[in-house]
């Protein structure tokens, strides 16, 4: 079976960004397919690949460690077949929110990121004061095993001041509305894996 024929999975989360906001799907790759990529994530951690996260854009951007922690590496389409699988799965998702959500979703961007323990993600937006082109994140999770006890949850700050928290556990999925939905990665007592990656709409160029 192709990964990307399973038009349903990808139906209920276009319907979910539309009644709330965000989505939720547990086992949402192939076990093995998350496994590659775990894999994958971990070799190229030390391969040295991995570099810390910044905070902010272009020539803002700098180091936090106390605003995140996590460590990170862009993904370019044509590095291995278990990333292209991914890539390609996340296309069959942006054409499905584009038919169904009118929203006009160009590219998908994503990172590798690795929070070493004890590492957060402080509260945030994904958007960005001087380029709204992050329209809808998508974090996929790649820890085996993830006990209640570990942390390392994503927790959601939703409208109505309930807060909705996520396990990083291997497979699940995660997309919400990258402008509407503030959001925050707890401390986790181990090291958590995941792809983390935004649908961007065409940008105002300047003229
Ligand atoms: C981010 C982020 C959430 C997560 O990288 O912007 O919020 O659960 N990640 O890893
Ligand atoms: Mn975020």
């Amino acid at each position: 079976m192709h990964i990307t024929s399973d038009v349903s999975k990808l139906s209920a989360i276009v319907d979910d960004l539309a009644s709330q906001g965000w989505s939720q799907q547990a086992d949402f790759l192939p076990a093995e397919l998350v496994s590659a990529l775990a894999a994958e994530c971990r070799r190229r951690a030390g391969d040295g690949q991995l570099n810390p996260a910044g905070v902010g854009r272009g020539g803002t951007l700098e180091v936090r460690e106390a605003i995140r922690g996590d460590h990170i590496r862009w993904l370019e389409p044509g590095e291995s077949s278990a990333c292209d699988r991914y890539l390609d799965t996340m296309d069959a998702l942006r054409q499905a929110i584009n038919q169904g959500l009118f929203i006009g979703l160009e590219d998908y961007e994503c990172h590798f990121a690795l929070y070493p323990p004890g590492a957060f993600y402080r509260r945030h937006l994904d958007r960005f004061r001087d380029d709204d082109r992050r329209a809808v994140s998508a974090v996929i999770y790649l820890n085996q095993d993830w006990q209640p006890g570990d942390g390392g949850e994503l927790r959601m700050f939703l409208d109505d001041q309930r807060v909705h928290d996520v396990a990083p556990t291997a497979g699940t999925l995660v997309v919400f509305l990258s402008g509407d939905v503030p959001h925050e990665v707890l401390a986790a007592g181990r090291e958590r894996l995941s792809l983390t990656g935004w649908f961007r709409r065409r940008g105002n160029e300047p003229f």
